[in-house]
């Protein structure tokens, strides 16, 4: 199969046109921003951070969940693209208060790395949700805080895919969407979670953290292809594929 990459010609062998063009990209070397996705989890297209422009489509489509087909012509950094990724970090911060002064993901956070140091936005260009989001620091090493999630659902997917009880599920739809922990119980309450915290490692901001540990120290991102590496998954998250 052949597709051209901001114009440059690549051919792929039956393993590769078969990957996401998110991974075809990262593994050339581009770089594209990733909200939901990680390296290990069950793609599922949910923030569209990712997106790319590709020849013929109208709108741009999410690199995560999307594959190869021949003449593809994709464009990874357009103008366009540029001002969208903005935006759409825009909306992710909107969505909730994000009181990033007093967060302790404050400096370890991949939204604000993204806003500040990526497409360096200087100022909003939203407003933002003022709702006040309740914390849940029951569980004695960790701390659930709706006002700083981006329903990303990677500790969701971690949760299901890896650790297994499958603790953690959505709530709700659209701006009411939230993270609850088995049947919406205080965390102290779950009689599924086994206290391993793989959710808190792959939370890219101060949403989930442990108690008393410095976020920066606690981040594993690298997490699901390490334990995918060791075949530790437990099985597809097909559940979440079906919404798609
Ligand atoms: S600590 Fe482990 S079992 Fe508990 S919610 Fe997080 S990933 Fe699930
Ligand atoms: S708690 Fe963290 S990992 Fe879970 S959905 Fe929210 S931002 Fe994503
Ligand atoms: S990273 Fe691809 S849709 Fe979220």
């Amino acid at each position: 199969m052949r597709i051209f990459v901001d114009e440059e010609e690549l051919v792929l062998d039956d393993q590769k046109a078969n990957q996401t063009i998110y991974s075809i990209l990262t593994e050339l070397g581009k770089y594209i921003p990733v909200g939901c996705h990680l390296d290990g989890l069950t793609p599922i297209g949910a923030c569209r951070m990712c997106i790319v422009e590709v020849q013929g489509f109208k709108k741009p489509v999410s690199s995560c969940i999307t594959k190869p087909f021949d003449g593809m012509k994709i464009y990874t950094n357009t103008e366009k693209l540029k001002i969208y990724r903005k935006y759409l970090t825009e909306f992710l911060f909107g969505e909730r208060p994000h009181p990033c002064h007093v967060c302790l993901a404050d400096g370890s956070c991949e939204l604000q790395t993204w806003k500040f140091k990526i497409f360096e936005i200087k100022s909003r260009m939203i407003d933002y949700s003022e709702e006040d989001h309740k914390v849940d620091q029951t569980h004695k090493l960790y701390v659930l805080d709706h006002n700083r999630c981006i329903l990303c659902f990677r500790c969701v997917r971690i949760c299901h895919e890896y650790a297994g009880p499958h603790t953690l599920d959505v709530k709700g739809m659209g701006s009411n969407a939230r993270i609850v922990i088995d049947l919406d119980d205080k965390w102290a309450e779950s009689k599924s979670c086994i206290s391993c915290g793989k959710c808190v490692m792959v939370c890219p901001t101060g949403a989930l953290y442990m108690k008393n540990k410095e976020i920066s120290k606690t981040r594993r991102f690298d997490i699901p292809k390490f334990l995918e590496s060791k075949g530790k998954r437990i099985k597809v998250f097909e559940s979440m594929i079906n919404y798609i």
